[in-house]
């Protein structure tokens, strides 16, 4: 049994090798990061997440009747994300796994009362290219047919009158973002529940990242469009906690205005001889961990809490904001949340990356598309505890931009897109220097990331279906 070991090993030597594994990685505790991460830096809460992680780990979510306490928290957390998104006594929700599986459980949702009310067509999503592309994987998973927006690049958001236009008999479902990930921008929900209304389709607003800082930042009295349900064609909302309600990874809330709406997020499974599947969400047996970790971070933090940790981010935006100005950077979309995207003249986002990442700040490459027409920016998700870090992170990036060169790759990618034509990607592949067993060099990653700019999506998305396919 190749890869199998044959005797078990001491837990001190199992835990010195996943040290060793993960050494010189990232650490989210470090403050660096700039993406998938949401420090807050506050070592009481990060004690307070493991131990309640630890109390509940090995308890699963899929029996409520073994575990009540179980479905107590899910109660208690989903009443008061509901309550942070204006929901009324009638707005129901569901504890998820993530982001993914929210937008999942809402994409079914919407699709479902569509076939229910007796339309027969294919039923159609509204998706800003912004969308986070969890929407598009619902729509592939579910069968729905995508039906790309066209996004303002001045303000980040959506066209709405373009989703006016795209609107018909098949509409399921509209999909606006508060923030989108890429710019931070928020979507003009407003317009967007007045469509809905209108032409009395559904509408999800994706408040994965936003749900838990956009209204701390308006309390803040920063100016935040509305996105609630108070906007009455907005029918349902994804919150994450795994974001910025500063729980662990693997927890996220779909809310529904209604549980007539939410009833077609649920499915029962009852036609097999073992114990009847009931299941709120798309996984079934989970751990209750993370559940409990993120009852345990609201109750911790409170609203007051969050308020500070919301003033600890707009502190730090701002002074980034400010910095990447006077280092003459452009920022791309309006920034109304916690995320800034920002571009330069003769910068190679993914090069800077690099040399950042050698100073040990981690930026995010989104190397945008040709054919779509997207800039390549660099992505910065800003957290409580960058506040502090911002002035020695501007220092480092002033003094990398001084030194920052445009790479000469020219003739490298013209070689790797002729093995591509000529011998498939497996060779192409092998060229990157991707295959089984070996780490992607970040090097490399400057060919990969020109590759996404350059080459029509659909190519791309076979292209990195092959990488991951041989990767792992
Ligand atoms: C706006 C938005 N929606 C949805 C998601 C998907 O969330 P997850 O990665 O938890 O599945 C993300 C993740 O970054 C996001 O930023």
């Amino acid at each position: 049994m190749a890869g199998f070991p044959s005797v078990g090993e001491d837990p001190g030597i199992i835990l010195g090798k996943l040290a060793e594994f993960s050494r010189g990685e990232p650490e989210p505790i470090s403050g660096r990061m700039f993406a998938h991460s949401y420090e807050t830096g506050d070592p009481v809460l990060r004690e307070l997440l493991r131990r309640a992680y630890e109390l509940y780990m090995d308890k699963t979510m899929l029996n409520f009747v073994m575990y009540p306490s179980i479905l107590r928290l899910e109660r208690e957390v989903v009443r008061a994300v509901a309550s942070l998104m204006d929901g009324d006594g009638g707005v129901t929700g569901n504890f998820t796994y993530g982001g993914t599986e929210s937008i999942m459980l809402a994409v079914k949702a919407s699709r479902d009362a569509f076939r229910a009310s007796g339309k027969t067509g294919v039923p159609e999503i509204i998706l800003p290219y912004t969308a986070h592309p969890a929407f598009l994987k619902a729509a592939v998973y579910l069968g729905l047919k995508p039906v790309f927006a066209p996004v303002d690049f001045d303000s980040g958001k959506v066209d709405v009158n373009a989703v006016n236009e795209r609107v018909s008999g098949n509409t399921a479902l509209i999909v606006g973002s508060a923030p989108n990930y890429p710019y931070g921008s928020v979507d003009d929900i407003k317009s967007l529940s007045d469509i809905a209304l209108d032409s009395r389709v559904f509408l999800h607003v994706d408040a994965c990242i936003g749900g838990f800082i956009l209204p701390f930042l308006r309390d803040l009295g920063e100016s935040v469009p509305d996105f609630t349900f108070k906007l009455e064609g907005v029918t349902s909302i994804s919150v994450d906690l795994h974001k910025y309600g500063y729980a662990l990874k693997g927890a996220s809330i779909a809310l529904f205005r209604s549980g007539d709406l939410r009833r077609y997020s649920i499915f029962m499974g009852t036609r097999w001889p073992g114990y009847p599947l009931v299941n709120t969400a798309i996984l079934s047996t989970r751990s209750a961990g993370t559940l409990a970790a993120s009852w345990a971070a609201i109750n911790y933090l409170g609203y007051k809490g969050y308020l500070e940790m919301a003033g600890k981010v707009l502190k730090a935006k701002r002074k980034i904001l400010a910095g990447l100005e006077n280092l003459g950077l452009k920022i791309v979309g309006k920034p109304e949340s916690s995320i800034v995207a920002f571009t330069g003249e003769n910068v190679n986002v993914t090069l800077l990356s690099i040399e950042m990442a050698k100073k040990g700040w981690r930026l995010q490459v989104q190397p945008g598309s040709l054919y779509l027409n997207f800039p390549p920016t660099l992505h910065m998700t800003i957290s409580p505890i960058h506040e502090n870090l911002v002035e020695a992170f501007l220092k480092d990036l002033e003094e990398t931009l001084k030194e920052h060169k445009p790479p000469a790759i020219g003739e490298a990618l013209k070689h790797i897109v002729d093995i591509v034509e000529k011998e498939g990607y497996r060779r192409a592949l092998e060229a990157l220097g991707i295959s089984r067993g070996s780490a992607i060099s970040e090097e490399s990653m400057l060919l990969v990331n020109e590759l996404i700019r350059l080459m029509p999506p659909d190519i791309v998305e076979e292209a990195l279906t092959e990488a991951v396919n041989t990767l792992i």
